[in-house]
Protein backbone atom coordinates (compact mmCIF):
# COMPACT_ATOMS: atom_id res chain seq x y z
CA UNK A 1 0.00 0.00 0.00
CA UNK A 2 1.51 3.77 -0.62
CA UNK A 3 0.23 6.48 1.73
CA UNK A 4 -0.15 9.98 1.07
CA UNK A 5 1.60 12.49 3.65
CA UNK A 6 -1.35 15.21 4.42
CA UNK A 7 -0.66 18.73 6.40
CA UNK A 8 -3.08 20.63 8.52
CA UNK A 9 -5.47 22.09 5.58
CA UNK A 10 -6.01 19.07 4.32
CA UNK A 11 -7.03 17.81 7.73
CA UNK A 12 -9.76 20.75 7.74
CA UNK A 13 -10.68 19.84 4.50
CA UNK A 14 -11.26 15.92 5.60
CA UNK A 15 -13.32 17.70 8.40
CA UNK A 16 -15.19 19.47 6.18
CA UNK A 17 -16.59 16.69 3.74
CA UNK A 18 -17.06 14.49 6.65
CA UNK A 19 -19.54 16.99 8.44
CA UNK A 20 -21.02 17.78 5.18
CA UNK A 21 -21.64 14.35 3.67
CA UNK A 22 -23.29 12.92 7.05
CA UNK A 23 -25.67 15.85 6.97
CA UNK A 24 -26.35 14.97 3.44
CA UNK A 25 -26.66 11.36 4.23
CA UNK A 26 -28.63 11.93 7.52
CA UNK A 27 -31.43 14.57 5.24
CA UNK A 28 -31.43 12.07 1.78
CA UNK A 29 -32.34 9.30 4.23
CA UNK A 30 -35.02 10.90 5.88
CA UNK A 31 -36.69 11.48 2.55
CA UNK A 32 -40.00 8.88 2.32
CA UNK A 33 -41.98 10.64 -0.55
CA UNK A 34 -40.72 9.63 -2.43
CA UNK A 35 -38.06 7.53 -0.94
CA UNK A 36 -34.18 8.73 -2.30
CA UNK A 37 -31.26 6.16 -3.35
CA UNK A 38 -27.90 8.13 -2.11
CA UNK A 39 -24.45 7.09 -3.45
CA UNK A 40 -21.11 8.20 -2.60
CA UNK A 41 -19.04 8.40 -5.08
CA UNK A 42 -15.21 9.18 -4.84
CA UNK A 43 -13.29 9.66 -8.28
CA UNK A 44 -9.92 10.68 -6.69
CA UNK A 45 -10.12 8.57 -3.28
CA UNK A 46 -6.50 7.69 -2.16
CA UNK A 47 -5.78 4.69 -0.11
CA UNK A 48 -8.32 5.70 2.62
CA UNK A 49 -5.69 6.59 5.28
CA UNK A 50 -3.41 9.20 4.69
CA UNK A 51 -0.26 10.02 7.45
CA UNK A 52 -0.18 13.16 9.20
CA UNK A 53 1.97 15.27 8.43
CA UNK A 54 2.01 17.34 11.91
CA UNK A 55 1.55 14.11 14.36
CA UNK A 56 3.20 11.03 11.67
CA UNK A 57 0.55 9.02 13.07
CA UNK A 58 -2.42 7.57 10.23
CA UNK A 59 -5.52 9.63 10.23
CA UNK A 60 -8.95 8.55 8.21
CA UNK A 61 -9.31 9.88 4.55
CA UNK A 62 -12.12 10.66 2.96
CA UNK A 63 -13.49 6.91 1.88
CA UNK A 64 -13.03 5.89 5.69
CA UNK A 65 -14.57 8.96 7.13
CA UNK A 66 -17.68 8.07 4.72
CA UNK A 67 -17.73 4.14 5.11
CA UNK A 68 -18.24 5.37 8.90
CA UNK A 69 -21.25 7.29 8.26
CA UNK A 70 -24.53 6.69 9.53
CA UNK A 71 -26.69 6.44 7.91
CA UNK A 72 -25.20 4.94 5.67
CA UNK A 73 -25.12 5.75 2.14
CA UNK A 74 -26.44 2.42 -0.03
CA UNK A 75 -23.54 2.14 -2.44
CA UNK A 76 -19.90 3.20 -2.10
CA UNK A 77 -18.11 3.75 -5.77
CA UNK A 78 -14.18 4.99 -4.47
CA UNK A 79 -11.50 5.14 -7.64
CA UNK A 80 -7.95 5.82 -7.83
CA UNK A 81 -5.83 5.54 -10.58
CA UNK A 82 -3.36 4.37 -8.48
CA UNK A 83 -3.37 1.02 -8.39
CA UNK A 84 -0.75 1.21 -5.39
CA UNK A 85 -3.24 2.99 -3.10
CA UNK A 86 -6.42 0.08 -4.13
CA UNK A 87 -7.64 -2.07 -1.10
CA UNK A 88 -8.86 -5.19 -3.32
C1 LIG B 1 -5.42 14.06 -2.38
S1 LIG B 1 -5.44 12.39 -2.82
C2 LIG B 1 -6.82 11.58 -2.09
C3 LIG B 1 -7.85 12.44 -1.45
C4 LIG B 1 -8.99 11.71 -0.82
N1 LIG B 1 -10.21 11.95 -1.60
C5 LIG B 1 -9.15 12.25 0.60
O1 LIG B 1 -9.63 13.39 0.73
O2 LIG B 1 -8.78 11.57 1.56
C6 LIG B 1 -5.96 12.48 -4.52
C7 LIG B 1 -5.92 11.16 -5.24
O3 LIG B 1 -6.40 11.35 -6.57
C8 LIG B 1 -5.76 10.40 -7.39
N2 LIG B 1 -5.90 10.87 -8.78
C9 LIG B 1 -5.32 11.95 -9.34
N3 LIG B 1 -5.72 12.08 -10.62
C10 LIG B 1 -6.60 11.08 -10.86
C11 LIG B 1 -7.37 10.69 -11.99
N4 LIG B 1 -7.30 11.38 -13.14
N5 LIG B 1 -8.19 9.64 -11.89
C12 LIG B 1 -8.25 8.93 -10.72
N6 LIG B 1 -7.54 9.23 -9.61
C13 LIG B 1 -6.72 10.29 -9.68
C14 LIG B 1 -4.34 10.33 -6.85
O4 LIG B 1 -3.73 9.07 -7.12
C15 LIG B 1 -4.56 10.54 -5.34
O5 LIG B 1 -4.59 9.30 -4.64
Amino acid sequence: MKFDEVGYWSEIKLDIVKEYAAAYSRILAAQKSPPLYHIYIDAFAGAGMHISKSTGGFIPGSPMNALLIKPPFKEYHLIDFDYEKLIC
